[in-house]
């Protein structure tokens, strides 16, 4: 069986790396929560729109579903709950969404039920399954750096809420590879449905993710990387259509600038200094990566 994982941002920064710097900058921090209950909320719209695509079949798996929502519904509560004693913003957080950017990577054979259930089934099950692992990944590096931080009130409440989700998503994945792993056993062909699916779904959580991390210089081409990995994964004939549609926002990604200036304007407001010390580094940093790559392949 494949066993797709997601990968570290640009295969080098960890989550622990990221959430290590997360935690120590409080402004980041709450905006990093915020984003969190975001797309606890968000699953719940997506969740049901499962629901009524399916339209009551199979029953076992609506009744699941259902169940995943009310757990998704519960975490997003309780983040809200935490931003709101906190006295930090439950808006729509700033910059690009990953939820919007995984759903623009994701085909239009996904979204139709009517087509072949079965497909759809594997298919929803897959993007579901992989996005609750960058969860459980990400959950569990916070609660890491959280033990390594200064055990303050306000950090002591948060690792308990988070504590309190972890579980659950833990719970989910194990969910998602049972359902998968049914499907799987139906018969061979169905086996490397699953096994081809997992590695689509994979590499487009990877760019999906990728594309609301990364704000240095050259984000766009790496996206375009990104992109022919995703279509790498489809039936040749499936190939080009799916990239003419998406590349030019890919190239244009008017979310990306809008990240990286929001990004920048933070920074130079409150630390004119960090901006020269971190940012311009790590913009540079960037442009490096790509020439290396460049080199890498050119080789
Ligand atoms: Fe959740
Ligand atoms: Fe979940």
């Amino acid at each position: 069986m494949v066993v797709a994982y997601p990968r570290k941002f640009q295969n080098a920064i960890g989550a622990r790396d990221i959430l290590t710097q997360v935690v120590r900058d409080r402004e980041i921090h709450l905006i990093t929560l915020n984003r969190y209950r975001y797309s606890e909320q968000r699953s719940c719209k997506d969740l049901t729109e499962i629901i009524e695509q399916l339209n009551g079949q199979p029953p076992e798996l609506v009744r699941d579903l259902s169940h995943h929502i009310s757990d998704e519904a519960r975490h997003a509560m309780w983040l809200t709950d935490l931003l709101v004693e906190l006295g930090a913003d439950v808006g729509t957080p700033p910059g690009s969404s990953y939820i919007d950017e995984f759903e623009r990577l994701l085909d239009r054979e996904q979204k139709d039920p009517s087509n072949d259930l079965d497909d759809f089934l594997i298919s929803t099950l897959a993007a579901i399954n992989v996005t609750e692992k960058r969860g459980c990944e990400y959950f569990s590096a916070h609660i890491y750096a959280l033990k390594q931080a200064p055990q303050t009130e306000e950090n002591i409440k948060i690792r308990e809420t988070i504590e309190k989700i972890l579980p659950e998503e833990a719970g989910h994945v194990r969910w998602g590879n049972r359902w998968l792993a049914q499907l799987a056993q139906k018969s061979p062909e169905y086996r490397q449905k699953v096994e081809q699916a997992k590695l689509k779904y994979a590499a487009i959580e990877q760019a999906a993710f990728e594309a609301g991390m990364d704000i240095t210089l050259g984000a766009e081409l790496r996206r375009v990387a990104n992109l022919l990995e995703v279509a790498n994964t489809m039936p040749m004939w499936q190939r080009p259509q799916y990239l003419m549609e998406r590349l030019p926002q890919t190239l244009l990604a008017p979310d990306l600038q809008m990240t990286r200036i929001d990004a920048v304007q933070r920074v130079w407001k409150r630390d004119p200094q960090a901006l020269m010390e971190r940012f311009v580094p790590m913009f540079l940093n960037g442009i490096k990566g790509m020439q290396n790559n460049r080199q890498k392949t050119t080789m």
